[in-house]
């Protein structure tokens, strides 16, 4: 049976990249009447310091994110990661299954070691099996994620088969990555050959899904471009990479294709078209920043829907923890 897991780190500002390539979808599947199980990853925000008490907002606000994009807490299991220890359980289990080898070549990893790798934290590089716990310990099928976690997934196929091959069993499904939409990679509002991303030290190459009106629209305005008018056809973007990521948020937004989008502005200069997307990203995001704050209000009852999401989640995931660790030979008396 389909099960949907996914996880968004709650180490800072929620981006209109989070938005568009997965929460937006998130909500989806959630209404397409699938299980769907979403988490704040406390335990991975860590692998890089956090301030403890900006971590606690940062929880409070993702899960805002989450139940303002759509998430209802009575038909998927929203919590924070830490609250169901199977996670690390599972996690610590997998670690002695994957091999280095393996972390040493995902690309995230190299991005953010760079030549730092020795001053880096064990538990950066270990990142990508405590992902590969936080999937499999639910038995998920399939994973939707923006295009950057691609890689993290598919390494999780390879602890599964790793982990199904040593002990002779077939007990952990191969998740597939769910990778689908306009805007699977949304970039830099100032570089377009950057991610969009919260970690950015430009506050101008992102949307926060708390900006206002005003900040969203002065930044679409502000954003990086070429001069050429817009082309007819999705083909006339090939190298331009700021125009192509402004039609898909375009696109995505508005629940169409970019070729649709290029169908309405194509020979139209941003001068026109970038009014026109700041107006659509403020309809849309508006509702959801007001909607963020007014749950922040009430931090104790966000607390009380993760807790209780945790409750949840630990039922699903305490007999797949129990029976990898009976597989691999622990004793289990208690
Ligand atoms: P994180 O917190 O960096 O991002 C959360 C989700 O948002 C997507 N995303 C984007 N999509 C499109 N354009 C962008 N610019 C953009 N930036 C971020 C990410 O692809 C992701 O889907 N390792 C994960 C968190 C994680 C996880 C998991 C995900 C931990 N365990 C298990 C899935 C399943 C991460 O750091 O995502």
């Amino acid at each position: 049976t389909p099960r949907i897991f996914s996880g968004i780190q709650p180490s800072g500002n929620l981006t209109l990249g989070n938005y568009l390539g997965a929460l937006k979808r998130f909500a989806q599947k959630q209404d397409e009447g699938i299980e769907t199980i979403y988490c704040l990853v406390d335990l991975h925000a860590i692998t890089v310091w956090q301030d403890p008490e900006a971590l606690k907002r940062q929880t409070r606000e993702a899960a805002a994110g989450f139940l303002a994009s759509g998430i209802d807490p009575s038909r998927s299991i929203l919590f924070n990661q830490s609250q169901v220890s199977a996670h690390a359980e599972l996690g610590w289990a997998l670690n002695c299954v994957a091999r280095m080898g393996w972390m040493n070549r995902m690309t995230q990893w190299k991005d953010k070691a760079g030549k730092n790798a020795e001053k880096q934290s064990l538990g950066l590089f270990a990142y990508p099996s405590l992902m590969a716990a936080d999937i499999l310990v639910y038995h998920a099928t399939m994973v939707p994620v923006g295009e950057d976690q691609k890689q993290h997934v598919e390494l999780t196929r390879d602890i599964a088969a790793k982990f199904n091959h040593d002990y002779g069993v077939d007990f952990f499904p191969a998740p597939l990555p769910l990778i689908e939409g306009a805007a699977t990679r949304v970039m830099s509002l100032r570089d377009g050959s950057k991610k969009m991303s919260k970690s950015d030290p430009s506050d101008a190459s992102r949307i926060n899904l708390t900006d206002d009106a005003d900040t969203i629209a002065k930044k679409f305005r502000k954003a990086v471009t070429d001069p050429e008018p817009l082309p007819e056809t999705v083909e006339g973007l090939e190298g331009r990479a700021e125009a192509r990521n402004l039609v898909n948020i375009y696109a995505a937004l508005a629940d169409m294709t970019p070729a649709q989008v290029l169908g309405e502005f194509g020979g139209q200069g941003f001068g026109a078209f970038k009014p026109a997307l700041a107006d659509l990203a403020v309809s849309k995001l508006e509702p959801i920043s007001t909607e963020m704050s007014r749950l922040m209000n009430d931090p104790a009852e966000i607390d009380r829907i993760l807790g209780e999401g945790a409750a949840k989640a630990d039922e699903i995931a305490q007999p797949i923890l129990a029976k990898t660790l009976e597989i691999m030979g622990m004793i289990r008396s208690r």
